[in-house]
């Protein structure tokens, strides 16, 4: 167990060390390396010559649109704005979202950048280097168009398959989503700008977004989705936590004191700082004694909690100078060491190298293309195919992005804008965007113009006949997700459902491209013989899809969520409240108010509690748990290579790593994504690591797999470490969570 708490304690980033003012951080191995003197020394020089009034005006913004109007001359409008103090070169904050790319803002730049696939598909790479990858790409692009903090990092768990945004996050798993977030946003700050890790915590729905109350015990929530926090600040430093408009065991996330002063900056020595979601602070003294250090998008909550009451706060007593003086000291400090003083962005925008940057983003979609069914060897296609009848999808288009804060208006313009509403006051507002790389165009350039033919699917009768008339058909389904709305349930659009099971019949040679905010049910997977999940696979998707169609890619991507077989599996059929506000919009639509400010989006509920029965076991823990089987089981991903596994070493003691034999048994390269699982006692299998490994056909490699036990553990609050179970450990490795090819047993520490 020693050797545990050393683990988290060496896990120390600097970002996470405890507070530099005080001793050098020690651990049983010696002082952890700080951040260099330079940054605490330099923000500390900075704050003692700062007024009271130039240190509150550092803690509370404005939205990127409030910025607008406060000058329209300005071109760098994003997400929101901090103003600098000029006095002391302390630069201003121009903030942008988010973890897809430059977001458009809703198009008032009038500028394009590169879409990145959606975190779920950077996920299903399980390839570190992918995420880092992205994320210092949409860096680049943020810093050329004068961005100096960029809100990624969206690492809450996929704790419900249903969720809007879940498009946006990276698993249902917390090791995957911390390691995954955290080579983001380190990608993202390689670019001498800050990024955020986001929405801390427990953010669990888009429905009553605002109101929910989630609830479950502390421990569960540690070793769930807290640990997937934990792991991404460790892993990739953020400057700046983002906490959540919702509320943690009754109080808001951003002024919850056990969520911000106890976990984050006492436990894990956080020494960033906590800015809110936009229009997510409710007090003045509770949130900033909580922990709460910035107040963003003033203008979007029903008072400036930050920007007006807090001087008064301070002048009052009822909030310490020195709390200001912390909040103040947080922020400079992270602006100096993330370089936005020395190494100003541009106020002018810069060139960005566009073709350079697709190829980052076509390769994440490549690595996070998953082959889910693959009988009789239909994929890979040859050119020399023949006639190939692509249906639906508006695969002629382009390729399917998700809605919300993330929207990228992508190089070149959007291939398809179509209403989401086709009545009611958002009729012209939300539009599901397509990104302009038509699989369709991908396709036929590679079996020929004259072999390949479109129809929308519109006209079922027509698809049949086209599918019937083909040697192969590629029938396209598209589910669209957003920020503020989640799915009412997992079924694709039902028109889609029958225009698949209608092709299949017409042509039982059919591939069936998903591409969908997370997991959808599939009532004819039966029937189908092969199926891919692409996502919302970005600037370069239809490319990436015909690359893996045609096996000009060997797909090696693994779902980093389950995909139940009904809709009852999960542990909430829908959205808690859902049916209120669908409700409410209905009856909205069918008498549109005047004033568009007066629509609640949460349906005119005032509260609205979640009581997460599953605690930590979200996803294949709670499959596990019940001994169900799912559609498809996270880790699951076929590939045109084949793989065995042997002679797993296992030293005696909980073993840091473990190491095996991978073979590839087929003529072709390609990658394995290998995972270890551990159990103990009661405790179901938990992801304890995974790697990716490259090998060319008929070549095998010892693998050594690197284990972080905090899966398996359990968190002693009273001792403030990780503490393992008591008995023996079942260290189980393989290819997915449900084909397991090796197992061994360690003796409990
Ligand atoms: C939104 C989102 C958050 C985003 C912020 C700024 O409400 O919850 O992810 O970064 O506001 O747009």
């Amino acid at each position: 167990m020693r050797n545990i708490v050393v683990l988290a304690a060496s896990a120390c980033g600097a970002a996470l060390c405890p507070p530099a003012a005080v001793a050098e951080p020690q651990t049983e191995q010696g002082p952890v390396a700080t951040t260099p003197a330079s940054a605490d020394a330099r923000a500390r020089q900075t704050l003692a010559q700062m007024t009271l009034d130039e240190k509150l005006a550092m803690l509370s913004g404005i939205s990127g649109t409030a910025a607008m109007k406060a000058d329209p001359r300005e071109k760098r409008i994003g997400a929101g704005f901090v103003p600098g103090v000029p006095r002391l070169a302390i630069p201003d904050l121009w903030e942008t979202d988010a973890g897809l790319g430059v977001a458009t803002a809703s198009g008032v730049r009038g500028d394009f950048a590169t879409a990145l696939p959606s975190s779920l598909a950077t996920a299903a790479s399980f390839d570190p280097s992918i995420a880092r990858a992205g994320g210092a790409m949409i860096g680049a692009e943020a810093r050329a168009k004068g961005f100096n903090v960029l809100l990624g990092g969206g690492v809450n768990l996929v704790r419900d398959p249903w969720g809007g945004r879940a498009f946006e996050y990276y698993s249902e798993d917390p090791l995957v989503s911390g390691i995954m977030g955290g080579e983001a946003i380190a990608g993202i700050q390689s670019n001498r700008i800050i990024s955020t890790i986001k929405h801390y915590a427990l953010n669990p729905q888009e429905t009553g977004r605002t109101i929910v109350d989630a609830r479950m015990s502390r421990e569960a929530l540690r070793q769930s989705d807290l640990l997937a926090f934990e792991i991404g600040i460790e892993r990739g430093q953020p400057g700046s936590v983002m906490c959540a408009y919702n509320k943690v065991l009754g109080d808001w996330a951003c002024e919850n004191d056990w969520l911000l002063n106890t976990v984050l900056k006492e436990d894990w020595g956080y020494r960033g700082w906590v800015m809110s979601d936009w229009g997510a602070v409710h007090s003045t003294e509770k949130a900033a004694l909580a922990g709460l250090d910035q107040e963003s998008g003033r203008e979007a909550e029903r008072q400036s909690f930050f920007h007006t009451s807090l001087r008064e706060a301070v002048s009052s007593g009822r909030v310490p100078a020195s709390a200001i003086d912390d909040k103040v000291l947080r922020i400079l400090r992270m602006i100096y060491e993330h370089g936005l003083v020395d190494h100003p962005t541009p106020a002018v925008p810069t060139e960005i190298e566009f073709e350079a940057h697709a190829d980052v983003a076509q390769r994440a979609a490549e690595a996070g293309i998953v082959l889910l069914k693959n009988q009789r060897k239909l994929l890979p296609l040859s050119p020399r195919v023949g006639r190939v009848a692509v249906i639906g999808g508006h695969a002629n288009a382009g390729v399917l992005s998700g809605g919300g804060s993330t929207q990228v208006r992508s190089v070149g313009g959007y291939g398809a804008e179509l209403p989401v509403f086709s009545t009611g006051p958002f009729a012209n507002v939300v539009k599901m965007n397509y990104h302009a790389s038509p699989p369709f165009g991908s396709i036929a350039r590679r079996v020929g113009e004259a072999n390949a033919s479109f129809t929308s699917g519109a006209d079922i009768a027509e698809a049949v006949r086209t599918a019937r008339d083909a040697d192969v058909a590629i029938v396209f389904a598209t589910e669209w997700r957003a920020e503020a709305l989640d799915r009412e349930n997992l079924n694709l659009p039902p028109e889609q459902d029958a225009l698949i099971k209608a092709v299949i019949e017409a042509n039982p040679r059919t591939v069936v491209v998903l591409q969908t905010g997370g997991p959808v049910l599939m009532p004819w997977l039966d029937r189908a013989m092969a199926v891919v999940e692409a996502w919302y696979p970005g600037q370069r998707g239809g490319e990436a899809i015909a690359r893996i169609l045609f096996g000009e890619a060997n797909p090696s991507a693994r779902l980093p969520v389950t995909f139940p077989a009904s809709a009852d599996q999960p542990p909430r059929p829908e959205a808690p409240g859902f049916q209120q506000v669908k409700a409410y919009f209905e009856n909205l639509f069918a008498n549109p108010p005047k004033d568009m400010a007066s629509i609640d989006l949460n349906g005119g509920m005032t509260s609205l509690t979640v009581d997460y029965q599953e605690g930590a076991d979200v996803g294949y823990r709670w499959y596990a748990r019940r001994g169900w089987k799912p559609a498809f089981a996270f880790g699951h991903g076929l590939s045109y290579s084949k793989f065995a596994y042997s002679k797993l070493e296992l030293p005696n003691g909980v073993p840091p790593a473990v190491t095996f034999t991978l073979r590839n048994t087929s003529a072709r390269s390609g990658a394995e994504v290998a995972q270890v699982y551990a159990a103990s006692g009661s405790e179901v299998p938990r992801l304890v690591g995974f790697s990716k490994i490259n090998l060319s056909g008929r070549s095998r490699q010892t693998v050594q797999i690197p284990l972080d036990w905090r899966p398996l553990s359990t968190w002693d609050e009273a001792n403030r470490r990780w503490v393992l179970p008591q008995t023996p450990i079942t260290i189980s490795v393989g290819a997915s969570s449900d084909d397991i090819r090796l197992t061994g047993t360690v003796p409990a520490r």
